[in-house]
This record gives C-alpha cells, sequence and structure tokens, in this order.
C-alpha cells in the first residue's frame, strides 16, 4: 500500500519506499495536553528526574516511559498480573528466532522486518519486529506502541507479549497470527489460497469494529488508532480478527474538547479528508478509516489502486456515485464471490460503509453503532446452497480484475447450513 502525506501530492514510498508517513518531519507534533502524555515524553522529563534515573541511563525507553509517568505501570508488567507486556533480553529474542534467520522472515513494514520466533520461556509461537533505525518510524512509534497496547486487553486487539530495549536495539513481541493480515486474503490472492466467503467477510468486519469500539469507547483514557488499514488487521484460527500496530495511537480529546491537533500521519487512502485538510483528529478520522476497510472487503478492492483508471484509483471516489443507485451495488461486490452472497446483506453492508465515509465527521456514526449493525450482519449466515447464488457478473468497468481464478475454492462455504437470510 502506496503511502502518501495527507495534505497532498508526495508519496513518502516514492521517496524512500516507506509505508507511513507525516506531514511535519522533525517538528514537534504535540499541541494539546493529550497528545503530549502520548508522544512527547522527553518534554515532560525534567533534568533532576533524568539525573535521578542514572541505573536506566543507557535505557532510551525507560526515560520515555519515566516521562509519561507511567514507569510503574510498564515495568511491573507481567510479572505482576500476567497482562501486561514484559521486558525481554536481546538475546532470549535471538534465541527465538535462530538469530533473525532468514527463514523466520514474515514481512517488513514502516517499523521494520517482522520474523516469527518461538519464546521458550514462555513456550509461545511470537511474531518480532525488529526496529529499522533508518525507517520511517522510530523510539517514538514504540513506546506510544508499548503504552497503548501494553495496557489494553481485549480478543479483537492483538497482544503485545513484550519488548525489548536495549541499546539502542528496539523489538517488539506479540502474539503469532497464524493467518497473517487481512490484505493477504483480499488482494492479490496466490492460486493456492482460498477466496475469503461472505460470512467470514462479516465476521471479520465485526471482530474489527469491536476492536476498534474498545479504543474508543472501553479503554481510559479513550484511544483513537490512526493507522486503521487491511494490513493491521491480523487473523487467527478461524479468521478470528484482531487490530495491530498502535504506534500512531492518540490519546482522544478530553473534557469538552471535539478533537485532537496533530501532525497528519497515517496511509494514503484511509485517511479521513478533514483530518487530512485540518490536521484535527477525532474519533471519527478512525471511522472513515473503518469504512474504507469495509469497503474493501465487500468489493475486494485495494483503497488505493494504481493499476486501475484514474476515476476507480480511488476507492471511495469510485464507490460515491454508485452509493446512490440500489441498482448498482452488484457491480461493487467482489467478483471473486462469484455470487455467493445475501442480497440484502450486501446493501446493508454498503450502507454502513457508505455512511462511514460520508465526507463529513459528525454525519459518521459513532463505533458502537457500527458494531450494533455489524453484528447483526454477521449472525445472519449465508449459504449459497439454500439461498440463491446472485448472477455473478464482471464490473464492466474492471478491465483488470483477474476471472481466471473465478472457480477457486470459497473458504467457509462448506458445511454452512445456518440460514438466516431471506432473499
Ligand atoms: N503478530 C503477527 N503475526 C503474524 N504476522 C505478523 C504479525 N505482525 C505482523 N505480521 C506480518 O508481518 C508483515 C509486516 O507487518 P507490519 O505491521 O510491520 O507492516 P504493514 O502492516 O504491512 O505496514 P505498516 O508498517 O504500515 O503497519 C505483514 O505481512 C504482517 O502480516
Ligand atoms: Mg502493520
Amino acid at each position: 500500500m502506496g503511502c502518501f502525506r495527507c495534505t497532498g501530492k508526495s508519496s513518502k514510498k516514492s521517496e524512500n519506499g516507506n509505508d507511513k508517513y507525516s506531514s511535519k518531519k522533525n517538528k514537534p507534533d504535540d499541541r494539546t495536553a493529550s497528545d503530549a502524555l502520548k508522544v512527547s515524553p522527553n518534554e515532560n522529563v525534567k533534568e533532576t528526574d533524568v539525573k535521578k534515573e542514572v541505573v536506566c541511563k543507557d535505557d532510551q525507553l525507560a526515560l520515555d516511559v519515566k516521562g509519561l509517568n507511567l514507569i510503574d505501570e510498564v515495568t511491573k508488567d507481567g510479572k505482576t498480573d500476567g497482562k501486561r507486556a514484559q521486558s525481554l533480553t536481546f538475546d532470549e529474542l535471538a534465541e527465538a528466532t535462530d538469530n533473525f534467520r532468514s527463514d523466520c522472515f514474515l514481512g517488513e513494514g514502516g517499523f521494520g522486518k517482522v520474523y516469527k520466533g518461538h519464546l521458550a520461556k514462555l513456550n509461545q509461537d511470537v511474531a518480532i519486529k525488529q526496529l529499522d533505525r533508518n525507517g520511517s518510524q522510530g523510539i517514538r512509534e514504540f513506546v506510544v506502541e508499548v503504552l497503548t497496547l501494553g495496557l489494553a486487553d481485549h480478543p479483537n486487539l492483538v497482544k503485545l507479549i513484550g519488548f525489548c530495549a536495549e541499546g539502542d536495539q528496539r523489538l517488539l513481541v506479540y502474539e503469532y497470527m497464524p493467518l497473517g493480515s487481512l490484505e493477504n486474503h483480499l488482494h492479490e490472492l496466490p492460486p493456492d489460497r482460498q477466496v475469503l466467503d461472505w460470512n467470514t467477510r462479516m465476521k471479520i468486519a465485526a471482530g474489527a469494529a469491536q476492536g476498534l469500539e474498545y479504543l474508543h469507547d472501553e479503554m481510559k483514557p479513550p484511544v483513537i488508532y490512526r493507522d486503521l488499514k487491511c494490513s493491521n488487521i491480523l487473523l487467527g484460527e478461524g479468521y478470528h480478527p484482531k487490530l495491530s500496530d498502535f504506534g500512531l495511537a492518540k490519546v482522544g480529546p478530553i473534557g469538552d474538547k471535539t478533537h485532537v491537533s496533530t501532525r497528519v500521519m497515517g496511509t494514503y487512502g484511509y485517511c479521513a479528508p478533514d483530518y487530512a485538510m485540518t490536521g484535527q483528529l477525532t474519533f471519527k478520522s478512525d471511522i472513515y478509516s473503518f469504512g474504507v476497510v469495509l469497503l474493501e472487503i465487500i468489493t475486494g478492492r485495494k483503497a488505493i489502486d494504481h493499476t486501475k483508471t484514474a476515476r476507480e484509483q480511488n476507492l471511495v471516489a469510485w464507490a460515491r456515485p454508485l452509493f446512490k443507485d440500489r441498482k448498482k451495488f452488484p457491480q461493487m461486490v467482489d467478483p471473486l464471490l462469484q455470487g455467493q452472497y445475501p442480497v440484502r446483506g450486501l446493501y446493508q453492508a454498503l450502507a454502513i460503509a457508505a455512511m462511514c465515509v460520508q465526507e463529513q465527521p459528525n454525519m459518521r456514526p459513532v463505533i458502537a453503532d457500527v458494531v450494533t449493525a455489524l453484528n447483526y450482519l454477521a449472525s445472519q449466515k449465508y449459504d449459497p446452497q439454500i439461498h440463491p447464488i446472485q448472477n455473478p457478473r464482471r464490473s464492466p468497468s474492471s478491465p483488470n480484475v483477474k476471472r481466471d481464478d473465478d472457480r477457486r475454492q470459497i473458504a467457509g462455504n462448506e458445511g454452512q447450513r445456518e440460514s438466516g437470510w431471506k432473499d
């Protein structure tokens, strides 16, 4: 996924190959108390505090955390209640990955390389992200990730098991998600990968919405995620979805404030236009990104696809005129579903997506309402053996859609007999 500065033209990827962007690199971005609490740790560290921190003086994380007055919560971590992220040594992580062997390599994002490993101490498979010091992210994202995810606990958030901050090494250790990211299951599928069926898609959408609801409505203080996209939705056994990557997360507005002012960061195609233009981040910015993800889930299209014609490159811009005419809804559905979807379910899912990507942030729904609607949709099981298969059609405006694999197996359709749809 290519990324951009939300204000416009230049693509960071084209400059340095990195996914994330920022509009004011190297400038302090934090303008409110709540913001400073999350990402500007060193500004709060008094000289006297730093001097007292002799034992940890080589440990940048400890200094960062000290500045946030959260050191107790982070360092007591796993040793106290088993829920919080624990500090791990570099040796433990090197052992877990056989010295970061190339066949343990899972992929690479803006933070750095990701390896699969087995943590002997916990007898658990893990994914280990190693900060690339030349990459687009850094200590700040590392600290925010540890503080946000280390304190979060929800079945739809990837569990941060631990972290390592030794010398200038920064590593994050997560539970291993065996099915990889949602992006890998929607776009450019390898020939041996099954197409996600309608029910699985709705289950993933509902689970991702529940993860976001936890961040917005249950965490104290509430958190704006800021980086919701298909590559950050990871899948466990049974396609159970979990949100990952909290390096851009922000504490939401406090009191009667409606927004947090920040430099604009995120991923091209997912960033709400209001946030891109004003730098004013709200919970509704996440709702917009969620709407883009839901559209990708329904249509199988990418948020931004440079291989398509200009009119179709931006998913939301392509979808908006189609939202106005119900008769066009079947044109929007992923052709790889081969017509195996419920008509009413499609209308409802598209209606939710359309509300989420509205230009005006106050017109977008709150996450609790999105969760209610998607839970209902996910509960209505579609069975192609009982319900009619729609006429699978190639969108006339989508010559690039690959149809060679139209006859491939659709995951999960076997054995579904529960009836819920009446179309
Ligand atoms: N906990 C995990 N379990 C299994 N695979 C993971 C895990 N975390 C990341 N990965 C895989 O590692 C790869 C890189 O992930 P990473 O989050 O670093 O990059 P990204 O999401 O593609 O981009 P970004 O930096 O914008 O988040 C992806 O292919 C992802 O599927
Ligand atoms: Mg990611």
